[in-house]
């Protein structure tokens, strides 16, 4: 089955053409240059970016792959959640291409697709339990299968990556910061009495992550530390003031976000008792330390630990077309009245079978 998998939901164009599962191409237009110019993503520039994108980024990847669209078994899109904008450009490009050359057509959900593309990795024993943890979204899965997901707990305000995003600003560091933040605390030393681990005493599995930016602000007030430079021509941080404070500031703002998921995550497994594996994804699963604390969590609770390759962690089309083909495979397809769907609303399961 050949499959094209569209992902367009916030500020990264990428297209992916993947055969049976497996990964042929892909290719990407990155907006990252252009947003942290503002310090967050602009989704007007967002939508318009992606309009200029898309069409010579498909005719690339087609020349490259040598092949039509009428080549296709399947076009899969991402359509939500994510802004509704640049959402809309890669669904209508793909409704348009999926009629033009008769393709089935499949509208993924981006946050599902996150997960699902770990299957790549490692086949998921189901019943699993998902960690989502990206710049948008914090969320506790229980997922019984590719087409069965049940939100167990969510962030009540600030996604992790908007945590570390925000606390990175701070700090000088270029959005997004937590590449950055990560980076840097490899050569800091945790004070576990920095930071709280926020929102820990109910019994639920929900998150809320706004108060940690606070702490952080309230911290640099009283101990105020020369901001970080980025130096856009190199690439590299360059320290203002002493190197050790920042970096310790890191690895101790990064251990309060790691915890408090992992947590959540062991109180998760322990209350449910019926998961075989942990799958963790989304940009912040790139996330080395969190990686670790969830790898050995995962061993102590003898749960099969699948986590994607770096690269599948953040946004990309890979995991659209993978979760595309799944659900195929399963006899799934959308007519082309599917919506794009913004964050905020529930995805409907408007998918024929
Ligand atoms: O999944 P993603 O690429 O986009 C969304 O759908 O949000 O996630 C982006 C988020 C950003 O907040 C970014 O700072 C965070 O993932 N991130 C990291 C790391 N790499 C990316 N956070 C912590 N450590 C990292 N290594
Ligand atoms: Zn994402």
């Amino acid at each position: 089955m050949l499959c094209l998998g569209i992902e367009s939901s916030c500020d990264d164009t990428c297209l992916a053409l993947l055969e049976n599962g497996k990964l042929i191409g892909e290719i990407r237009n990155s907006q990252a240059k252009l947003h942290s110019l503002f310090g967050g993503v602009v989704p007007e520039l967002a939508s318009r970016e992606h309009s200029r994108a898309i069409g010579c980024l498909y005719d690339a990847l087609a020349q490259k792959y040598s092949f039509e669209a009428k080549d296709l078994d399947l076009i899969a899109v991402a359509r939500g959640p994510g802004l509704l904008g640049s959402l809309l450009v890669g669904v209508s490009f793909a409704k348009a291409l999926a009629m033009g050359a008769g393709v089935k057509i499949i509208g993924v959900d981006h946050l599902q697709a996150h997960l699902l593309v770990a299957d790549m990795e490692d086949k998921i024993e189901f019943p699993a339990l998902g960690l989502l943890v990206s710049g948008g979204h914090t969320h506790l899965y229980r997922i019984e299968g590719p087409d069965s997901f049940t939100v167990l707990g969510k962030t009540l305000d600030d996604a992790a990556g908007e945590a570390f995003d925000k606390a990175g600003k701070m700090l000088g560091l270029p959005y997004p910061a937590g590449r950055h933040m990560d980076e840097l605390s490899q050569d800091g030393i945790v004070d576990r009495g920095l930071f709280p681990r926020p929102y820990l005493d109910n019994k639920n599995f929900d998150f809320s992550f706004s108060g940690l930016k606070t702490s952080m602000q309230s911290y640099l007030r009283e101990n105020p530390v020369e901001p970080v430079v980025f130096d856009p021509m190199t690439a590299k941080l360059k320290m203002g003031g002493k190197e050790e404070s920042i970096c310790d500031l890191c690895a101790s703002y990064t251990s309060a976000i790691v915890e408090t998921l992992a947590i959540k995550t062991e109180r998760a497994i322990d209350k449910e008792k019926v998961f075989k594996s942990l799958v963790m994804a989304g940009g912040v699963a790139a996330n080395s330390a969190l990686r670790k604390t969830m790898e050995n969590l995962a061993k102590e609770k003898d749960l099969n630990f699948i986590v994607p390759e770096v690269s599948l962690c953040a946004d990309n089309a890979v995991m659209i077309a993978y979760a595309g083909f799944i659900l195929r495979q399963k006899g799934y397809s959308h007519d082309l009245s599917f919506e794009a769907i913004p964050r905020g609303r529930t995805i409907p399961k408007d998918m024929f079978v």
